[in-house]
């Protein structure tokens, strides 16, 4: 049923304020003041090394949630993708914690390296849409999305859950391991409640992405760029588009731009620029104004105090919610999915049954 939606991919965009809700009320106490995790016997304090493991939009989740493991709770993270992953059988120092990230919990490759940290002794731990999958049955530690079915075969909600329950577990992690006080976890936790809340007030853009989208639809290649955690986001953006209206983008750090992407660039090129008011904005608007002094066109997805500071010159603008750091990769992953969804729109091609993909990959 898609509850009067066209699509099962909108309506699974529309409902991530109440599944995040839903996902959150899962993982804490009845005041907020504690993060509460499934019964499990890992020593969180003594988790000094993360091995993440994905394929798709689960793997840019784990990137993302990377950049909060790593700055919040000062633990090194290695990700990678599950089918190179498997195949490289890397060497597992003792105590290693493996984490895989997976809606279905029936990825092919995603299973064979589970079963390889497995088989080398790591402690395994995964964040699953379906509890009863191959891979949460296989894991020392379940930490289930509670989205719902994700029936769209563009991850969308599954991806906003993983990363809410990803950043619910950098901070339980970085509490139990001393790397922030009680103040700063109470902090995050009430951050983290502002969820539902600023993810309802970012899907307010709906009417302006229909318009950029249909000038997008009429690109040939498009290019995301993002910085810190926003990076991974514009590998998402670029993924979504790619998958549901065929169009070609790449997701690039932005300051990686001038080592080689840059020459792409002229006035055929919408270039999605993701740019919340963090402490690198100045740094994303400075890649920005080298894009436009190639001509090319920019479409800027900050904040209104970002826009105020920044838009001049740019093609177009969408504007977010002023969103705390720690969730701005949540927040602006709804332009990420409205864009590829209105672009697709645009397109005509059918958001819900794109071509040559399958929900769930369970062959390599
Ligand atoms: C993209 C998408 C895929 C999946 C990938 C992993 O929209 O849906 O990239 O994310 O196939 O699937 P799961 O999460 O089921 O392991």
């Amino acid at each position: 049923d898609k509850g009067g939606y066209k699509h099962f991919m909108a309506k699974e965009i529309a409902e991530q304020p109440s599944v995040l809700k839903n996902t959150l009320s899962h993982y804490q106490n009845a005041d907020a003041s504690e993060v509460e995790l499934p019964d499990h016997n890992i020593d969180l304090a003594h988790i000094d090394r993360l091995t993440m493991v994905a394929c798709g939009t689960a793997f840019y989740a784990a990137l993302t949630a990377k950049y909060w493991f790593e700055k919040i709770a000062r633990v090194p993270v290695d990700v990678d993708v599950a089918s190179e992953f498997r195949y490289r059988e890397p060497p597992v120092s003792p105590g290693t914690c493996a984490l895989f990230v997976s809606q279905s919990g029936e990825t092919a490759d995603t299973l064979a390296a589970l079963r390889y940290m497995a088989s080398q002794n790591a402690t395994i731990l995964s964040v699953v849409n379906v509890p009863e999958s191959s891979i949460a049955r296989e894991s020392d530690l379940v930490l289930p999305l509670h989205a719902g079915v994700e029936i769209g075969v563009a991850s969308t909600k599954a991806f906003t859950a993983q990363l809410a329950v990803l950043a619910l577990l950098a901070i339980k992690i970085a509490y139990a391991r001393g790397a922030i006080d009680a103040a700063q976890y109470r902090t995050h936790i009430a951050e983290l409640n502002r969820l539902p809340g600023l993810i309802s007030q970012a899907l307010g853009i709906d009417g302006a992405v229909q318009d950029i989208a249909k000038k997008l639809a009429t690109a040939q290649d498009i290019i995301f760029l993002g910085r810190g955690a926003l990076y991974p986001l514009a590998m998402e953006g670029a993924l979504k588009l790619k998958e549901i209206s065929y169009i070609h983008a790449e997701g690039y750090p932005s300051g990686e731009l001038k080592h080689g992407p840059i020459a792409l660039i002229d006035k055929s090129v919408p270039v999605v620029v993701m740019a919340p008011m963090d402490p690198l904005f100045d740094k994303s608007v400075s890649n920005m104004q080298e894009v436009m002094a190639r001509s090319g066109q920019v479409l800027l997805i900050s904040c209104k105090q970002g826009l105020k500071t920044a838009a001049e010159g740019t093609w177009a603008q969408i504007t977010m919610p002023t969103t705390p750091d720690l969730l701005a990769p949540i927040i602006y992953a709804i332009p990420a999915q409205l864009l590829a969804y209105h672009t697709a729109l645009a397109k005509g091609t059918d958001a819900d049954q794109p071509r040559n993909l399958a929900k769930s990959v369970t062959v390599e």
